[in-house]
């Protein structure tokens, strides 16, 4: 079975100030804080992890008044795109936070994909347009599966597939708790992905099941107890937060994956985990996903 042609290159932010100083989910509580050096011990195994599996990482410091920041998956959409010239360059569309509690960790992520040589932007206008998060956004068959609703706007869509000059489907998400489309949705490889058909509104939710002709179906208390769809594959190993349900991993080894379980516990008390930790930078355009003149979005009918 054909692997996923990226999840190969990440880049993961240092957790040196992560703590839970505000509530914009409802995982989040502050007056359950994490224990920084459990924090940081678990965040260590899931490095060594991925580079065991023969996966990169670069390390960005975290920015001290920002303590969402280590779920770096949020901080841009990462693809590999051929310059003027021919070569490929890293290019990062960064994203414009829904919340305010945010929005500093962009500027800092700004100069530091600029630091390592990519180029970026932001959809719209810097600062004042659609809201984009990037743990929203899975590059997926022929086009970037979007979510929209609870964080990401449904005209960043739009401008995602103009900028990049690609086709993006937009799945409309409504449950609370799967606030990221990263909560309910993991690619696995070309066929099987991990879905939560719960995150969606009903057509959405049958588009996307559509769009995968393999899916590995999660029910709503197996994606929110246990942050399964919030995994990261690297070849044919998951990684997955520990402690997912043993269905769940039954049928992923049925599949021929490897299941490599990390404890992100700590993470969980901020509402995220292991996908939200990492984000995978080397989805390469023209080979990952087609380039599209002028871009086009695709959207399920309404409700
Ligand atoms: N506390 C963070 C927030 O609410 C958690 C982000 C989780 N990241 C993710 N890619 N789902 O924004």
């Amino acid at each position: 079975m054909s692997e996923l042609s990226w999840g190969r290159r990440y880049v993961m932010v240092r957790p040196d100030h992560f703590r839970i100083d505000y509530a914009i989910n409802p995982y989040m509580d502050p007056a359950d804080q994490p224990d920084p050096r459990r924090a940081r011990a678990q965040w260590v195994d899931l490095l060594s992890t991925i580079e065991r599996l023969c996966a990169t990482v670069e390390v960005v410091p975290q920015r001290p008044d920002a303590p969402d920041m280590v779920y770096a998956m949020n901080l841009g959409l990462g693809v590999v795109r051929p310059d003027g010239s021919g070569d490929l360059r890293g290019h990062v569309v960064l994203s414009h936070m829904r919340y305010t509690e945010r929005r500093m960790e962009t500027p800092t992520a700004q100069s530091w994909f600029e630091r390592s040589g990519r180029i970026t932007s932001y959809v719209g206008r810097e600062g004042v347009g659609a809201h984009l998060e990037a743990g929203d956004v899975f590059a997926w068959g022929d086009a970037l599966v979007a979510g929209f609703g609870p964080r990401t706007e449904e005209l960043a869509l739009k401008h995602l597939a103009t900028d990049l000059g690609v086709r993006v489907r937009g799945v409309r998400i409504t449950h609370p708790a799967m606030y990221h489309l990263d909560l309910a949705f993991c690619p696995l490889d070309e066929r099987r992905a991990l879905v939560a058909p719960g995150a969606f509104d009903d057509a959405s939710a049958a588009a996307l099941l559509e769009l995968v002709p393999e899916p590995l179906v999660l029910t709503d208390d197996e994606a929110l107890t246990t942050f399964c769809a919030n995994s990261i594959v690297i070849g044919r190993t998951v990684v997955m937060p520990a402690g997912g349900p043993e269905r769940v991993k039954a049928q992923l080894s049925d599949w021929d994956f490897e299941v490599a379980e990390v404890d992100v516990s700590e993470f969980h008390k901020g509402g995220g985990s292991i996908r939200c930790l990492t984000n995978p930078v080397d989805i390469t355009l023209g080979r990952d996903l087609p380039l599209v003149t002028g871009g086009q979005v695709v959207m399920p009918p309404l409700v």
